[in-house]
């Protein structure tokens, strides 16, 4: 996915140094962009609404008079309306190729749709929630990930100027030469500065988890089975238990040997466990490839402080 997803990121940068000098611009790649972003940025507000009103999700009926729940129909339907596109487009594209002898490199969405065809393991409304919950999963999640971390760059010039030494020493040969996955594996020092982002400012900062089986001890309490569970793994991010200076944007602890060992799950930005994130390798190269791609072109910086940011 590398070659792919640094051409994202080369566009992205393109755009935004466009951006910076004014030049005109071809909309388009604007326009679409923008759509998808207003689309999955409402879904999530609504759900964010319903998650903070829970007479409306105990209450059906009630619900079911709202302009919340128009508003949610409504983007639910320009949501299907989209993946219905994106699955369309490629059932083509899978058409095509068995008719020719092209070789496309498979992608998720190949092995979902071989499930709807053989058979049915998979039905279309499950492909298609399927396709909504990779949409809705990814997206949002890696774009938050990427502003902040230019976000945090922008107000620790330390931080960037390390970060650009680095890019200067993978890259100085050919500013301009494409990053291939070997280049993305050689920036430890991004690495460490997307992994302190991901800690401070988790994207998914609850898990939601339900006890299962038997009850659970946890914390002098007895939670019953069937109790819904939030795992707030922004506070564990935070805890001066399992990380030194917490409330301080410092990578270097991601990037040296840490000097004691930290509790497996006190660091958890992708959840863990068997529902683990299933994009988070994709996620971390995608924010990667952007950032790198940005600071390869541009310096950021920003007005903001670290006291302005309020968790
Ligand atoms: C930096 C980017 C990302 C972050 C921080 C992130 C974070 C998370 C978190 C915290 C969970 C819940 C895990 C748990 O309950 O233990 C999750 C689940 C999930 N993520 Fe991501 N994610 C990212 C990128 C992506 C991408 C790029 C995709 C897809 C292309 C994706 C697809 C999913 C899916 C499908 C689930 C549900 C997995 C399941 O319940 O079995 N995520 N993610």
């Amino acid at each position: 996915m590398v070659p792919e997803l640094s051409r994202q990121a080369e566009q992205l940068s393109a755009k935004l140094a466009d951006l910076a000098d004014g030049a005109t611009l071809d909309v388009f790649p604007y326009v679409a962009a923008a759509v998808l972003e207003t689309l999955l940025a409402r879904s999530v507000a609504i759900v964010e609404e319903k998650f903070c009103k829970p007479w409306l999700w105990a209450c059906g009926w009630l619900y079911r008079r709202t302009a919340l729940y128009r508003d949610e129909a409504r983007t639910l339907a320009e949501l299907n309306a989209f993946s219905q596109e994106v699955i369309a487009q490629r059932a083509c594209r899978r058409q095509e190729a068995a008719a020719g002898d092209s070789r496309d490199k498979q992608v998720v969405l190949d092995y979902l749709l071989a499930a709807t065809e053989s058979g049915g393991r998979l039905s279309e409304t499950e492909l298609q929630d399927e396709v909504n919950t990779l949409l809705s999963a990814g997206y949002e999640t890696t774009a938050t990930t990427i502003c902040f971390a230019l976000l945090l760059l922008g107000m620790y010039p330390r931080v960037q100027d390390n970060l650009v030494a680095e890019l200067d020493a993978v890259f100085g040969d050919d500013p301009q030469r494409t990053p291939t996955a070997a280049d993305l594996r050689r920036l430890h020092y991004l690495d460490a500065v997307i992994k302190e982002t991901l800690r401070l400012f988790p994207p998914a900062p609850i898990i939601h988890r339900e006890v299962e089986t038997s009850e659970l001890k946890i914390g002098g309490c007895t939670l019953p089975v069937g109790a819904s569970v939030l795992v707030l793994s922004y506070s564990a991010h935070r805890h001066p238990d399992h990380f030194d200076s917490p409330q301080h944007f410092c990578p270097e602890r991601f990037a040296e040997p840490r000097a004691r060992p930290r509790h497996p799950y006190a660091y958890v930005p992708f959840g863990a466990g068997p529902r683990i994130c299933v994009g988070r390798a994709y996620g971390l190269l995608l924010a990667k490839a952007a950032v790198a791609a940005v600071l390869r072109r541009l310096r950021v910086e920003s007005r903001l402080s670290w006291q302005d940011l309020r968790g």
